[in-house]
């Protein structure tokens, strides 16, 4: 199949692929035979355009980066909304970024949905539809034959779901436990270092690597969201965010870290999925890890996710979290992946 992408949302994330697959174009189609062409590209301000030939990518680029809009691309058909360019274009795959809403997944949710109602397969890093709505998207992709890829909403480029769905493929996850949000992580860190939570978040802010509203990741929402997807996905749980129990940060102090430090401790914020009789129980809560805890020595924005299985007692892994990059390879992973499924080389 020559895949014919449509991006919805042209933010940090899909412009960071969509530079990777000008890099890699040669190489994909070399090693793994992917072919593809971007034919729609639409994003609220940056604008959008479309063409069934194939937009170039260089020059989409350029103009994001230089105006912070693509409406003078010239060519194709322009001002086509996200739902209006997944309805009207010949895209047979849609790469969904746009923001990350937990309260009611959209837009994401509707483009998804639009898409798998037409036949065509998604991949996206947005975590609010996959969090909020993973069994219907999963079952409406199934019903109409169609894949429907998220690798990037759990630590980002970072293979967690693939690692636990197909990489693990055949064993049971007993349970699983991580530190899914860097930016927590790097205040703890920072305070742990002798900085109050307000300098830490301060410095997190300035290094670009907390939102101006951190509230989301503070209070655990972020977290919350990730470990209901790999409840849900990875466990076959039937999870809702709300019934993640949740603390976040913000009620840590200096003194409960000198406390901590004194009983050679690390307070993490700790996201977990665990199975209790025939239930799925999740949370995110700060806790004081002893020495010997793997996520203790997990610092700075990086993530890591164990996962302990039937088989397998522990399998871990560490990596960044978060980044347009990150994320970026992700949604390539992805594609590669859709690519071998379609192409036959699994199911
Ligand atoms: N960056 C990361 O580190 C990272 C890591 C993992 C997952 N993610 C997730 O990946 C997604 C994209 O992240 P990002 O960093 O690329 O965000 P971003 O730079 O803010 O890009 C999101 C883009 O979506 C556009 N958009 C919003 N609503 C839209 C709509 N209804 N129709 C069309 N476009 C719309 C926005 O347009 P305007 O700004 O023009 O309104 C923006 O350009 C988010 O859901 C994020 O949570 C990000």
């Amino acid at each position: 199949m020559r895949f014919r992408l449509a991006l919805v949302g042209f933010g940090r994330v899909a412009q960071s692929l969509t530079k990777t697959l000008i890099e890699k174009r040669a190489q994909l189609k070399r090693q793994f035979h992917f072919d593809y062409e971007v034919v729609a590209v639409s994003d609220t301000i940056k604008g959008a355009v479309s063409d069934p030939r194939g937009l170039r990518l260089q020059k989409l680029l350029s103009l994001a980066q230089k105006n912070g809009s693509i409406k003078d691309y010239g060519k194709g058909t322009s001002g086509l909304s996200a739902i209006e360019t997944i309805a009207r274009t010949e895209a047979n795959v849609l790469v969904e970024t746009t923001w990350t809403n937990l309260e009611n997944g959209e837009p994401g949710l509707s483009h998804i949905r639009k898409a798998l109602n037409k036949g065509v397969h998604v991949v996206t890093t947005n975590k609010g539809p996959i969090a909020l709505a993973y069994h219907e998207l999963a079952s409406l992709a199934r019903r109409k034959g169609c894949q429907l890829r998220f690798e990037g909403t759990v630590l980002s480029g970072t293979p967690a779901i693939s690692l636990a769905k197909e990489a693990l493929a055949g064993s049971t996850v007993r349970s699983i436990r991580g530190i899914l949000n860097g930016t927590t992580n790097f205040v703890l860190d920072e305070m742990a270092a002798g900085r109050t939570y307000t300098q830490a978040l301060k410095t997190a802010q300035e290094l670009g690597y907390a939102e101006a509203d951190p509230i989301t990741d503070m209070e655990g929402w972020d977290s919350a969201a990730k470990i209901t997807i790999l409840a849900n996905a990875v466990m076959g749980g039937r999870i809702r965010l709300a019934d993640v129990r949740r603390q976040g940060i913000t009620r840590i102090t200096s003194e409960d870290m000198s406390d901590a430090q004194a009983k050679r401790r690390r307070i993490k914020l700790v996201a977990k999925a665990y199975r209790e009789k025939d239930r799925i129980r999740t949370q995110v809560m700060p806790e004081r890890l002893e020495e010997s805890d793997l996520l203790s020595h997990v610092s700075g924005v990086l993530n890591a996710m164990i996962l302990s299985t039937d088989v397998q007692p522990e399998v871990a892994i560490v990596g960044p979290g978060a980044g347009g990059d990150s994320a970026g390879y992700a949604l390539l992973s992805d594609l590669l992946a859709l690519n071998r499924i379609l192409n036959g080389e699994e199911s």
